[in-house]
């Protein structure tokens, strides 16, 4: 089951443009003091496909939008692919709002718990906000996030009803970047499968 005692209840904040200026000025933000900035989302508000990430990364820290980096830029194909448009089409956010800074080696980590924890009203805030048909979960983050569970392997291509909304967890692009494979089963084929069947159910959605 969905976290959907979140998803329907009331909105907090009267508009998206509140919701984010809340965001930029949350207190107690387990990120607040990593030297990183506040990344929140990119694309067109009245979208009705949303799609939440995981985090922002090195590019996205310094862009301040999600998804701008090499795993945005698949992520963009992928969208083409369905026959999106990037920019009209789908509004893009995150499961948590800063990039979490790297241990020794490296830059950036994956959020821990505590930290998507942390943001996870914020991201159903902006969900109810936007109020889209389709929401896609890239990865377990994401799926953590909104879902409250991961095992990507076997949630993804299904998917789950929660009040108006039908939500998919789909790979994240940055797992396919690693595997470049396009045999039948392999993640790009599957994803290909997906995003198809996302654009089916969208097409079916806006036809009311
Ligand atoms: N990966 C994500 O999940 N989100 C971003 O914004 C960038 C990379």
């Amino acid at each position: 089951m969905t976290q959907s005692d979140l998803l329907s209840s009331p909105k907090k904040y009267s508009s998206l443009d509140g919701a984010i200026k809340a965001i930029k000025e949350m207190k107690n933000d387990p990120l607040a003091n990593a030297g990183t900035n506040i990344v929140i989302s990119r694309g067109n508000p009245n979208a009705k496909l949303l799609i939440v990430g995981e985090a922002p990364g090195p590019q996205e820290n310094i862009q301040g939008k999600p998804f701008v980096g090499k795993a945005g830029q698949l992520l963009d194909k992928i969208l083409e692919a369905g026959n999106f448009d990037t920019e009209k089409d789908v509004y893009i956010t995150n499961s948590v709002f800063r990039m979490p800074p790297g241990d020794e080696g490296s830059n950036f980590r994956k959020p821990n718990d505590t930290e998507i924890e942390y943001y996870r009203p914020f991201v159903f805030e902006i969900i109810r906000q936007v109020n889209p048909f389709i929401v896609l979960l890239t990865g377990n983050v994401a799926s953590q996030s909104i879902l409250g569970k991961t095992g990507i392997t076997n949630l993804r291509g299904k998917w789950i009803q929660s009040q108006n909304i039908w939500i998919m967890p789909i790979f994240h692009p940055s797992y396919l970047l690693r595997n470049q494979s396009k045999a039948p089963g392999s993640p790009k084929s599957l994803m290909w499968d997906d995003i198809r069947e996302v654009r089916r159910k969208y097409d079916e959605l806006m036809a009311g």
